[in-house]
């Protein structure tokens, strides 16, 4: 929304009297005097007319180390949610940036900016995100060319896009996807006679798990993490 209609929607001013405050210096956007109406202004930014606040909203962006047996959901009557490793006074605010199974582990994003995640999870961003797999059986010699051709998902009618796989050991190794379907590494080694006992997410885009986080450990997202987005 444009500064001028903002302070109008928000403030006791006329639309008129609205962009008159703008230009003789009366609002501040993130603390610094903004003197032309037609900045776009969106919910994270401070606004304040005459020193009064008409918005505050931080943005939120947080890296958890998702440990095992914790569903990525906001709330489950059987099972504990990863929102139960956030701080009480964020829970009702964030939503979760691409979901992990309840097994799975490592790199889980969770923020309040809508726009921001939905950069980070649509398919057509093609963002890479990295996992570390242990399978049930050997790797099946094809298996790097099956990933990398893709594979027809019925339920969806849609072809996963070409993935790398790099063999780490018989039974495991790393893999890269460009998308986020449901069960989408589980299902792509089904198709190879394979069965996934462990996944690890290990990075989305630019941003990496953290090695000093624990289990259930958490941080911000640094500046440069958030704008790689
Ligand atoms: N693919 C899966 O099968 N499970 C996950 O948690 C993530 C990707």
């Amino acid at each position: 929304m444009r500064l001028d209609k903002f302070i109008c929607k928000h403030s006791d001013l006329s639309h008129r009297d609205s962009r008159w405050a703008v230009a003789s210096g009366r609002v501040c956007v993130n603390d610094a005097v903004i003197q032309d109406a037609r900045m776009e202004i969106d919910r994270f930014v401070r606004v304040t007319l005459d020193g009064q606040i008409l918005q505050e909203c931080k943005a939120h962006y947080i890296m958890l180390h998702k440990p095992p047996g914790y569903l990525s959901a906001t709330s489950d009557p059987q099972h504990p949610t990863v929102m139960e490793l956030m701080p009480p006074a964020l829970r009702n605010e964030l939503h979760i940036g691409g979901r992990l199974d309840r097994a799975s582990t490592g790199l889980l994003i969770l923020t309040n900016d809508g726009l921001w995640s939905r950069r980070l999870t649509e398919p057509g961003k093609k963002l890479p995100k990295v996992y570390r797999v242990a399978t049930a059986e050997p790797i099946a010699a094809d298996a790097e060319a099956r990933f990398a051709e893709g594979f027809y998902f019925s339920t969806e009618n849609l072809t996963t896009s070409p993935a790398q796989l790099l063999r780490l050991g018989e039974r495991e190794a790393k893999v890269t996807i460009y998308e986020g379907r449901y069960h989408q590494i589980k299902r792509m080694f089904a198709r190879v006679g394979n069965r996934v006992v462990s996944l690890h997410r290990e990075s989305m885009g630019e941003i990496a798990l953290d090695d000093a986080l624990v289990p259930g450990g958490f941080r911000a997202l640094t500046e440069a993490e958030i704008a790689s987005v």
